[in-house]
């Protein structure tokens, strides 16, 4: 290959990802979202109570490739304070294309919390044992959000989680058992496992608000910096914060995809939107962030969400227009969406993956920690090839 070619080539590359600094919008959009990749998925979990606790992941990768990878899996849905929730829906379409007014949305699920409904929604938090490979293990949800319930529960109406605070949603569809090749792979076995919400063309709708943080020490983790995100529901259903790489497919890039994150405490009032997987970049701790951010209401209530449509676009947005409705036309989306697009960033995403995934590095399968991922030397050609790919 020629050297200088390459050079240019790498130019060019760390140009398009450093200029123009980050500005406020009310949209956040990825085109050509989904490749061709690889993950491992969790195979074994053993002594999950003993110092000798251990996780295997598969030798043999799962591959996927095409519109929306890997987040066409099922995801759940995650939400971190200080939070509070008012409505959430999940949806799904045969067909939606960003800008195009034909089709429709169908609602799968809603939780509404004035009126204490929660239709095919489970509350789980992780108030579970805790395990020395896999960290603390999900139960459900008390009204509280973050204590443990014997049984499925609805939050309470004006539940506000601090910092540091999580609690997930997935579908009321339960898994059946743990195992290889059974509709949820291997979990950990003493969680209540359910599934995730399926679809490549789905979306999910918001309504909360993320006051600013009165409540929790300053020292705390996360400290005031709340977030909404997805995650492929194999990582909760596993360890969604383990210290072994191999106690979850995250790692190995099997997906998640960050909605409203504050990213840090002096930023405290934006909302990035960030994709963790290797589309585009070797380094899924720090991901592909939008290159924009949208307010953080301090005071009022937020509305938004996010869409992915059948041809790898994939847009966040806040505006008060979006409603819950059981059956959302596509018109209507497109109107909610334009209204905020005035305003927008968008990055188009490279075809190309920058790394295999490594299942032996070292560090954490952690989702929201930080690791350094180290890259080797020898991949640097695979790095140039797969730029040349896309430029
Ligand atoms: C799951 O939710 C749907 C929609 O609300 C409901 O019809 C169904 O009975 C629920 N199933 C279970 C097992 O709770
Ligand atoms: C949970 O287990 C891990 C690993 O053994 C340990 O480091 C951590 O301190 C434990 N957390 C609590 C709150 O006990
Ligand atoms: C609940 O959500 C799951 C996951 O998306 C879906 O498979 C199921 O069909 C939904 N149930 C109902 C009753 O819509
Ligand atoms: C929000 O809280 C932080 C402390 O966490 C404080 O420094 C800041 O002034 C507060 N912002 C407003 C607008 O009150
Ligand atoms: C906070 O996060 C934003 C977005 O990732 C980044 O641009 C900024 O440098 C970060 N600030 C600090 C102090 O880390
Ligand atoms: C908005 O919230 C901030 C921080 O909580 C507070 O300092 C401020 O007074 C509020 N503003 C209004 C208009 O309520
Ligand atoms: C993870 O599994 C790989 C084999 O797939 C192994 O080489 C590696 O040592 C394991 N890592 C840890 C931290 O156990």
């Amino acid at each position: 290959m020629d050297k200088m070619f390459s050079l240019s080539v790498i130019t060019l590359y760390l140009l398009h990802t450093i200029t123009a600094a980050s500005s406020q919008v009310s949209a956040i959009q990825f085109n050509n979202f989904g490749y061709s990749g690889a993950y491992t998925p969790v195979v074994d979990l053993a002594n999950i109570y003993d110092d000798t606790c251990s996780c295997a992941v598969a030798s043999k990768p799962t591959t996927f490739s095409g519109t929306n990878t890997p987040l066409n899996e099922e995801v759940s849905v995650h939400f971190r304070g200080p939070l509070q929730l008012y409505n959430f829906a999940s949806y799904v379409s045969q067909d939606f294309t960003l800008g195009d007014n034909s089709g429709e949305f169908t609602r799968l699920s809603f939780y509404d919390s004035a009126e204490g409904t929660a239709d095919n929604v489970t509350f789980l938090t992780r108030a579970g044992k805790n395990s020395s490979c896999l960290g603390f293990g999900l139960t459900y949800a008390d009204t509280d959000g973050i204590s443990k319930a014997n049984s499925p529960t609805v939050l309470a109406d004006d539940t506000l989680i601090n910092s540091n605070q999580e609690y997930v949603i997935f579908s009321n569809l339960t898994c059946d058992k743990s195992g290889v090749n059974n509709d949820c792979g291997v979990y950990r076995e003493d969680i209540p496992a359910y599934h995730g919400f399926y679809g490549t063309t789905k979306m999910f709708l918001f309504k909360f608000s993320m006051p600013n943080e009165t409540k929790s020490a300053w020292d705390v983790a996360n400290y005031n910096m709340p977030a909404i995100w997805l995650l492929n529901a194999q990582i909760p259903r596993t360890a969604q914060y383990s210290n072994d790489v191999n106690c979850s497919c995250w790692r190995s890039g099997c997906g998640e995809f960050d909605v409203f994150e504050v990213m840090n405490v002096t930023e405290y009032t934006h909302l990035y939107s960030t994709i963790h997987d290797y589309q585009g970049t070797d380094d899924i701790e720090s991901g592909l962030a939008g290159n924009g951010y949208i307010d953080r209401d301090l005071n009022g209530t937020m509305v938004g969400g996010v869409v992915f449509d059948s041809t790898g676009k994939v847009i966040v947005w806040m505006s008060d227009d979006t409603t819950f409705d059981e059956t959302v036309q596509a018109g209507d989306l497109n109107s909610w969406i334009k209204g905020a697009e005035k305003n927008a960033v968008t990055t188009t995403l490279p075809t190309a993956s920058l790394a295999v995934a490594t299942e032996t590095g070292t560090g954490s399968s952690t989702t929201k920690k930080n690791s350094g991922v180290v890259v080797a030397r020898s991949s640097l050609i695979t790095v140039l090839s797969s730029l040349l790919w896309f430029i």
